[in-house]
Formats: structure tokens, C-alpha cells, sequence
């Protein structure tokens, strides 16, 4: 946004976000509207011919103006990787992205796992420029064996609990997180895979990694664990979250747990909805990710899923890794990439330019939804909710030059493709935090 374009005339407000299109879905908002902002609170949206009066106005005609974006699940490497990222650095790649609130995963080094490093992460958040939320594990030192002290999280400001990277393999000891975490109303997130199925697994298993003599990880392997984790959710009453959810056995089983009434809510990632396993005749380890890039059967059961509401949010699954841990063969690269700075221009080229999801329905998923499943109190435009705020042009179209990322690694796939939708202006807590 350019400078002429944010004058201040006169005081009143602290800002407001003159002229934009206000998608608000909780509001069922969806009209040009001017935001008005002060001591970091929405005080009003509403169409005002009046001379607007503020310390700051953000001329946004032409552009959408949505909640916050909320990104539940990214793994921010702090403590331990900070080579990779931490949790400044995943904050700066956050409001570059359009987000104002990130959950960070706990397979930290160490794990998030006691009350103490849920407050070092808390602590480290104060410097960031997003919100930061902690999810902790499940159980201590993601072995899969004990729980954590739950209430010990939770008291610390854990929004949720997950020993995601890994499984809860033991069906009791999830059985236990479950009913314990109940008693939160805390969401367990799942990261299901049977480790028996997926063993030496390094991509989908199917014809691609035949062609490629490369071992596969099948699509049972996380079907047959969101099964299990679907009965045990039933059997226990607690609130499920599935994350990343890769295959279309996957997204037919939480449609079917939904319609029975079982508490299950789920994510899929904008690389799970755009590339499908033939990227990995590339060799390109970027693309090397846990759960696997899986077939376009897939990648259109997830866009079904989504379109349908059975995928209530989309999440990055942001995993930084380093150029020199990547740049080895496929076998031996880790999985995962950097998805902060692309999920929304992937999500406004693939499903809102495609006519999959309407701006309120994709909207919804990256806001309202999260917010809804973690109890947070972001993820909305409305009078007396928190001014957390993305502007966006969404017919700006650009090329993905990882680069350029604000974050500290660059293991994209989706380097050179071209997008359309770019996030122009983040505000957080009624400030702004990124300005393209
Ligand atoms: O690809 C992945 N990378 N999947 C996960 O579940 C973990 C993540 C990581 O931490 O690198």
C-alpha cells in the first residue's frame, strides 16, 4: 500500500480501513465497508459518507478486508532449530503471509511438553509480531508413552495438545488424552499415521513411487489411525482434531464420523489441495512431506471435502529445514516445507479463482473455523473483537521466490509458480505489522 494511501486526517480513530470489501463469515458480512479501529479494538464497520476522521486511514478500495488469518499449525523450531527458524523469524513470515495468529506445534528440541516451556515460548512471543499460541504434547517427550501434565499446559495457556510429527501409537494413551483433555474442552490433534504401515516409507505409495523404485508410505497408513482416533473420539465424547488430512479414504471417514455426531473437526493443507505425488519424478526434496503429496484422486476428494464443510480449516503445516538438510538424496531429507508465505495465494488460486470455495467459505477456514476449534477469541470483523485485520488484492498476481520469505528457510516447492492474491497490508492488535 503506498503512502499517499495512508494519510491521517485530523485525530478520533487510531485507524480505519476506509472502502474495502468486508468479508466477515461469522457476520455473514460480505459489502464495502469502512473498519473503524481504536486502542486496538474494532469499534465499528459500517459504510460512512461522513469526512472520516483518525490518526491513520488505510485507503483499501479495490481490496478485501478479512479477519486475522489464523494458521493452527506451524512448527516454529524455537527452542532448538532456531538455524531454522524461531519464533520471531516465523512471526515476520507469518504477517508477510497474512496471518495474525499462529499455533505452534511442540516438536521443538526439546518438546513442548512441561509447563516451563510453554511459558519460554509465551515469553519469546512478546518480541513477535503475531499472535503466538502453543500447543503442547500429548505426551512427554512425544515418546508416546506418558502424558504430559495436561492441566499443567493448559494453566500455562496451551490451546491444545498434539504430538504432532509423531502418532499416539498406544490406542490407551490416547484413550487417556482424550478424556483427560475433556475436561478443558481441549481439542487433542491428531497426526495420524500407523508407523507399522508407513515404515520406510518416503512418498505416496502408489504407481509413481513404483515407477520410481522409491518406498511408499499407503494411504492406510493414515486411515486405519484416523479410524481408530474416529472410535476413540466416539467412545470418549472428547473433542478430535485431525490434522493434515492427505487421502480421500481420510476425508470419507470424517464426513461419516460428522453425520453420526461424533466431536471430530479436521485440517488439510494448501500443498495436500494443489500438488499431487507426480512433483517427486522431480526429485525435488521441497516436496518431500509427511503426510505424502498423494494422487489427484486425492487432491479432488480433499477440494470435495472442503467444499462440502467435512475440512473445517486450512492450516500451513509450515516445517522449516535447512538447505544443507534437504539438500541430500530423497531417502534422507526430512519432510516438510515452508507454507506461511503461500497458503494464501494458493488458497485464492485454487479454490477461489477455481470456483471450489467462495471467498466467505475459504475465508471461514483460515478464521473463524481455528478459532472456533482452539476457543480463540480472533478471527472476526466485528464490533469489539480484537483488530486483527488482512487486507488483500486479490487480483494482484506474483511469482513464489523463496528467497524473498521472511522466514529463515526456503524449502518451497511451489518455487516459480505464479499466483494470484496478495496479502497487502497485516494488522495486528489494531497495528500494522506487515505492509507490502
Ligand atoms: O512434513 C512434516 N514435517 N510433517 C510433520 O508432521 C512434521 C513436520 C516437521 O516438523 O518437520
Amino acid at each position: 500500500m503506498n503512502k499517499s494511501t495512508r494519510e491521517g486526517r485530523g485525530s478520533g480513530y487510531d485507524l480505519v480501513i476506509s472502502g474495502g470489501r468486508v468479508i466477515d463469515p461469522e457476520t455473514k458480512t460480505d459489502r464495502i465497508a469502512d473498519v473503524f479501529i481504536q486502542d486496538g479494538i474494532i469499534k465499528k464497520v459500517e459504510k460512512t459518507r461522513a469526512r472520516i476522521k483518525a490518526k491513520e486511514i488505510i485507503d483499501a478500495r479495490g481490496k478485501v478486508v478479512v479477519p486475522g488469518l489464523i494458521d493452527m499449525h506451524a512448527h516454529l523450531r524455537e527452542p532448538g532449530r532456531e538455524d531454522e527458524e524461531t519464533i520471531y523469524t516465523g512471526s515476520c513470515a507469518a504477517v508477510a503471509g497474512g496471518f495474525t495468529s499462529i499455533c505452534c506445534m511442540p516438536n521443538t528440541q526439546p518438546p513442548i511438553d512441561n509447563q516451563e516451556t510453554v511459558k519460554f515460548v509465551y515469553q519469546k512471543a512478546k518480541e513477535a509480531r503475531c499472535r503466538i499460541y502453543c500447543i503442547g504434547c500429548i505426551t512427554k517427550g512425544q515418546k508416546g508413552e506418558e502424558l504430559t501434565e495436561i492441566n499443567d499446559l493448559v494453566r500455562a495457556g496451551a490451546v491444545a495438545i498434539s504430538d504432532d510429527g509423531k502418532p499416539v501409537s498406544n490406542s490407551q494413551v490416547l484413550r487417556n488424552a482424550l478424556e483427560y483433555s475433556s475436561m478443558f474442552d481441549l481439542p487433542v490433534i491428531s497426526h495420524c499415521e500407523d508407523l507399522s504401515l508407513s515404515a520406510n516409507g518416503v512418498m505416496h505409495e502408489g504407481f509413481v513411487s513404483t515407477n520410481l523404485g522409491m518406498c511408499g508410505i499407503p494411504a492406510v497408513a493414515e486411515e486405519t489411525m484416523i479410524a481408530r482416533d474416529i472410535a476413540l473420539a466416539e467412545f470418549t465424547g472428547a473433542r478430535l482434531h485431525i490434522a493434515h488430512v492427505s487421502t480421500e479414504g481420510s476425508v470419507d471417514l470424517i464426513r461419516q464420523a460428522k453425520k453420526r455426531g461424533v466431536r471430530v473437526t479436521c485440517e488439510a493443507t494448501p500443498h495436500h489441495f494443489t500438488l499431487t505425488d507426480e512433483i517427486i519424478r522431480t526429485f525435488d526434496t521441497n516436496a518431500k512431506v509427511n503426510p505424502p503429496l498423494r494422487t489427484k484422486r486425492d487432491v479432488d476428494a480433499i477440494r470435495r471435502g472442503l467444499k462440502d464443510g467435512t475440512i473445517d480449516c486450512i492450516a500451513t503445516d509450515h516445517a522449516p529445514h535447512s538447505i544443507e538438510e534437504k539438500e541430500v538424496e530423497f531417502d534422507f531429507a526430512p519432510p516438510g516445507l515452508v507454507g506461511l508465505e503461500t497458503a494464501l495465494g494458493l488458497v485464492i488460486t485454487e479454490l477461489i479463482n477455481k470456483r471450489i470455495l467462495s471467498w466467505t467459505q475459504a475465508v471461514a477456514k483460515l478464521t473463524i473455523n481455528p478459532a472456533r476449534v482452539l476457543n480463540l477469541e480472533g478471527g472476526r470483523v466485528k464490533r469489539n473483537s480484537p483488530a486483527d485485520i488482512t487486507i488483500i488484492d486479490p487480483k494482484a498476481s506474483w511469482v513464489v521466490d523463496p528467497p524473498k520469505f521472511l522466514s529463515k528457510s526456503k524449502n518451497s516447492p511451489f518455487a516459480g509458480r505464479k499466483l494470484r492474491g496478495k496479502v497487502c497490508c497485516t494488522i495486528v492488535n489494531g497495528k500494522v505489522a506487515f505492509e507490502a
